[in-house]
């Protein structure tokens, strides 16, 4: 069963020599690629005397994030309790190794292994910035864990645990950031959120909700935080990790037509190719970027549309269940169908 595509996108393969209106998925060529940076003198350490928190950093997603952003100048605190895919264990060997890394770069880093789970881990990470680097300027909430199950087979445990991670996890960091942002003037917040909740993913209950939640988070935090001189955005990333490794492949195979198709051999799926677009929305030249989510996979960015009112139906006076049953199915209803129907 092939499921209905979402993403309603044309591939362009042909560069184009500039963007044209109603062009929603263009192969960028090196005429746009030429085009001179405008920000300064040193456009290669874009994120110079910032200091940086990116949670999960250890491993895949988070760990290329805080390598980028240690490159581009910042000072990283590198955020990992070091658990096991379904949030079991700690380990202090991932993230001391990312220091380690970024150290012999000549970057600047230090590790903390408080889980995000808790407030008061969160606030500790924070405070590690604040008492190493003497400031704050960016957060990247990375870290997270997988419990799937299906819903009638979901314990209030592995509720609480996906949640506690992602969704606690956020705003255990995000929180106490913000107070500092706000008195400070300015500062960067990337999320995590993820097609799982965007879209909706079988066995994923847990995990979706926390990260359709995260992305409605997000959008509150930048209204919140945008007269203060902050930027919230979302990332909703694609890339192979420890996480993606554990997806059977006939559940991969179930997800495909939801996806962009790409040219063969353009998009491959290295952890570290997600962070190039948080550490731009990281810099200052990012400014009027906020609320927003993009979906980074491979060499595609792609902004995500926002939830918005569709096609709609109205009547003078209250509608009743027999004029809905009847009106619907030919109106608003008219093409919609189910993404996964009863199989025999
Ligand atoms: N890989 C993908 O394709 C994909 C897709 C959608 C969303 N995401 C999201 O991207 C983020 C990174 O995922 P990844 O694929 O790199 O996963 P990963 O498992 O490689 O890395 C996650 C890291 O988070 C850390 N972590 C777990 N619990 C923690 C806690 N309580 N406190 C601090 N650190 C903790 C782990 O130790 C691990 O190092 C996650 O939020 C994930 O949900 C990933």
């Amino acid at each position: 069963m092939t499921l209905p595509r979402r993403v309603k996108t044309i591939y362009n393969s042909a560069p184009p020599a500039t963007w044209e209106p109603g062009q929603l998925d263009a192969q960028v060529g090196p005429s746009l690629l030429g085009h001179p940076p405008v920000e300064g003198p040193d456009s290669s350490k874009r994120l110079e005397g910032k200091v940086a928190v990116v949670t999960g950093a250890g491993r895949g997603i988070g760990r290329g994030v805080a390598k980028l952003l240690a490159s581009q100048g910042a000072a990283v605190v590198v955020a990992d309790v070091g658990a096991a895919l379904d949030g079991d264990g700690e380990d202090s060997t991932p993230a001391a190794q990312v220091v380690e890394e970024i150290s012999e770069l000549g970057g600047r880093a230090v590790a903390s292994y408080h889980s995000v789970a808790t407030m008061e881990g969160g606030e500790n990470i924070v405070k590690t910035a604040v008492e190493e680097f003497g400031r704050l300027d960016i957060v990247v909430t990375a870290a997270g864990i997988l419990r799937d199950r299906m819903l009638f087979n979901m314990t209030e445990q592995e509720w609480d645990d996906v949640m506690g991670v992602h969704l606690k996890g956020t705003f255990s960091v995000v929180q106490p950031a913000s107070e500092i942002f706000k008195e400070q003037g300015g500062g960067r917040i990337v999320t995590f959120s993820s097609v799982s909740g965007l879209y909706g993913y079988g066995g994923q209950a847990n995990y979706g909700a926390a990260k359709d939640a995260i992305a409605g988070f997000t959008r509150v935090v930048a209204k919140d935080l945008a007269r203060h001189g902050v930027t919230a955005n979302a990332i909703s990333p694609g890339a192979q990790t420890r996480m993606t490794d554990s997806i059977p492949d006939s559940t991969k195979d179930m997800r495909k037509g939801e996806f962009l198709p790409a040219p063969e051999g353009t998009l491959t799926t290295e952890p570290e190719q997600v962070a190039p677009m948080i550490a731009w929305l990281a810099s200052d030249q990012a400014a009027d970027v906020t609320g927003r989510i993009f979906h980074t996979v491979g060499n595609r960015v792609s902004l995500m549309n926002s939830p918005e009112q569709g096609r709609s139906i109205h009547k003078a006076g209250r509608w009743t269940v027999e004029e809905l049953a009847g009106v619907f199915p030919e109106t608003i209803g008219m093409d919609l169908v189910n993404p996964a129907p009863p199989q025999d």
